[in-house]
């Protein structure tokens, strides 16, 4: 059952959906045969992506939300469930980054990404749950970040809100995989989307913009990742290696990152 081979009949939900890694997810479900739950705020961009789902043969409905608002997070789970009959993929992907030093942030600003990025993920996860494991027969893929696994600075509430989810993620697996539910966790390093602005490429260290990749490749890793039935993607993989610096070498991973985001 961890191995999800075929999305054909597939019910899934796709958080983030109107644009980015969750929009390319979806479209790339949607060929393959799953019937779509889109969320975002911006229910046009939904409109317009079931409609190029709908016009490829699949199948896809929209449920618009701010998933900063807990209430909205469960009750576009809900509707989309009742929607779809059940569902047996939620992927927790919309989010929001932002690079600013941790002293001149505002609280509310941050309890906004906290709440998109995290609560958002844990409530739609909460809701779904249930149904899943009643069938026994599901899967939850939270998007995370490589800096959840490695804080950069000037995105302290960031990397909080992403290491927060790969805690919740990995012990939410470790509860439920005996059950018929599969948890994969994604950590993207830094892919083509509207999540930087140009003034983001600007700024970003020519290390980490020299090893942007197109949101495709993401993708078809995430597809792999669960047709193998693994807990844990890391994209680009070689990235994975510094988790193994840092480990091992902290002293060393500190100064580096230091160096390459602080200069
Ligand atoms: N791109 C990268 O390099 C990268 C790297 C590591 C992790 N990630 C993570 O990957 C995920 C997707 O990012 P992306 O690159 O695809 O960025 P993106 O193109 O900016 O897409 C972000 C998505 O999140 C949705 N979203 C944001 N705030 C929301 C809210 N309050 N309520 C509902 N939906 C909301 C947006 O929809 P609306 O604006 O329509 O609401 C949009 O669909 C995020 O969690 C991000 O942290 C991205």
């Amino acid at each position: 059952m961890a191995r999800l081979t075929t999305f054909r009949d597939l019910r899934a939900v796709v958080t983030g959906a109107s644009s980015g890694i969750g929009q390319a997810l979806a479209r790339r479900l949607g060929r393959e045969g799953a019937r779509l739950a889109l969320v975002a705020r911006r229910e046009e961009a939904l409109q317009q992506l079931k409609g190029e789902i709908e016009a490829g043969g699949g199948s896809a409905e929209v449920f618009a939300a701010d998933l900063a608002d807990r209430e909205q997070a469960v009750a576009a789970a809900r509707s989309a469930e009742a929607q779809l009959g059940g569902v047996d993929l939620l992927v927790n992907n919309a989010g929001f980054g932002g690079r600013r030093r941790f002293v001149e942030c505002e609280l509310d600003a941050m309890d906004r990404m906290l709440r998109v990025n995290y609560t958002a993920a844990l409530a739609m996860a909460h809701t779904l749950l249930p149904g899943m494991l009643e069938r026994r027969r599901g899967w939850l893929v939270f998007m995370s970040s490589v800096a959840g696994k490695i804080p950069t600075p000037l995105e302290a509430p960031y990397a909080a809100s992403k290491a927060a989810l790969l805690a919740l993620a990995e012990a939410v697996s470790l509860e439920v995989e005996g059950d018929g539910v599969h948890v994969l966790t994604v950590c993207p390093g830094v892919i083509e989307t509207p999540f930087f602005s140009e003034a983001d490429w600007k700024q970003m260290p020519a290390v980490a913009r020299r090893g942007a990749v197109p949101v495709d490749s993401l993708v078809d890793r995430i597809v792999h990742a669960l047709a193998r039935g693994r807990h844990e993607l890391t994209h680009p993989g070689p990235i994975a290696f510094a988790y193994r610096v840092k480990a091992l070498a902290p002293g060393f991973m500190r100064r580096q990152v230091k160096r390459t985001t602080l200069g």
